[in-house]
């Protein structure tokens, strides 16, 4: 399987910052070992791949979020027919969005669907918190969002799919996963895929590590048994360092 990195800018980078920063990784990694997707915010996403397309580069995008819904009256929201052809991947289900905007497992599924049904491909997230950790329960939480987060698609929609195992307690913390709960949780992940889809389909499904990941840690989580590539947050904003991943 095909190497990915996904860089998620969050709320940083204006227009112009953006520009520079997408200008810069286009020059820095010149011997990618990975697809590389980039997630500015929705601003910049026009100005990001009209540079792409020009130059005729490997970078991909990908938006950081997406309404349920393909239209309406819904101030502020941004519908999957606005971003299909802009953009090839979503984030779905980030931690940020789940506990400060309240998204819940069953929006988080209807957002899945809608990454589908407009052809993007959905970077869905999953992962527990520090005290469903310490009270034995990182598996299940992260199990019963796999099972209602992938209630509304098919079986054949889902080799169109990424996940990434991002636990709450590691994201931009400083305090990044150690490796063994990584490959657990990462089997534990591929399992449960293998089980509901079969292994053609699980095969297929790339499982990604996030939380502080940067260019000192992010080999040990690569050479991981079926880790797919990282999501990388805080790290993906600087050019020297995100190059560096992306070309471990
Ligand atoms: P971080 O963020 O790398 O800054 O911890 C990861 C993420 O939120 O996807």
């Amino acid at each position: 399987m095909n190497r990915l990195v996904v860089g998620n800018w969050k709320m940083n980078m204006n227009l112009r910052q953006a520009e520079t920063l997408i200008t810069r990784l286009r020059q820095q990694i010149t011997a990618p070992t990975a697809s590389v997707v980039l997630c500015p915010s929705f601003v910049s996403l026009a100005k990001a791949q009209e540079i792409i397309l020009s130059h005729k580069t490997f970078l991909q995008l990908g938006a950081q979020n997406i309404n349920d819904n393909d239209e309406g009256a819904f101030t502020g929201e941004v519908a999957g027919p606005m971003l299909k052809g802009l953009v090839k991947y979503c984030i779905v289900g980030h931690s940020e969005r789940r506990i400060i905007y309240q998204e819940d497992n069953e929006l988080i599924a209807r957002k899945v669907a809608a990454c589908i049904r407009n052809k993007l491909t959905p970077i869905l997230c999953v992962g527990e918190t520090t005290n469903a950790r310490q009270d034995g329960l990182a598996q299940r939480t992260v199990l019963d969002q796999l099972e209602t987060n992938l209630s509304e698609i098919t079986r054949d929609e889902a080799s169109n799919l990424v996940i990434a195992y991002e636990p709450v307690w590691a994201i931009g913390s400083g305090v990044n996963a150690e490796p063994s709960i990584v490959q657990a949780m990462t089997l534990t992940i591929h399992q449960y895929l293998f089980n509901k889809y079969g292994q053609a389909i699980a095969d297929k499904i790339a499982i990604l590590y996030g939380g502080s990941t940067n260019v000192d840690n992010a080999s040990a989580y690569l050479g991981l048994h079926k880790v797919g590539g990282l999501l990388v947050g805080g790290a993906s904003l600087n050019y020297k360092e995100f190059s560096s991943i992306c070309q471990l």
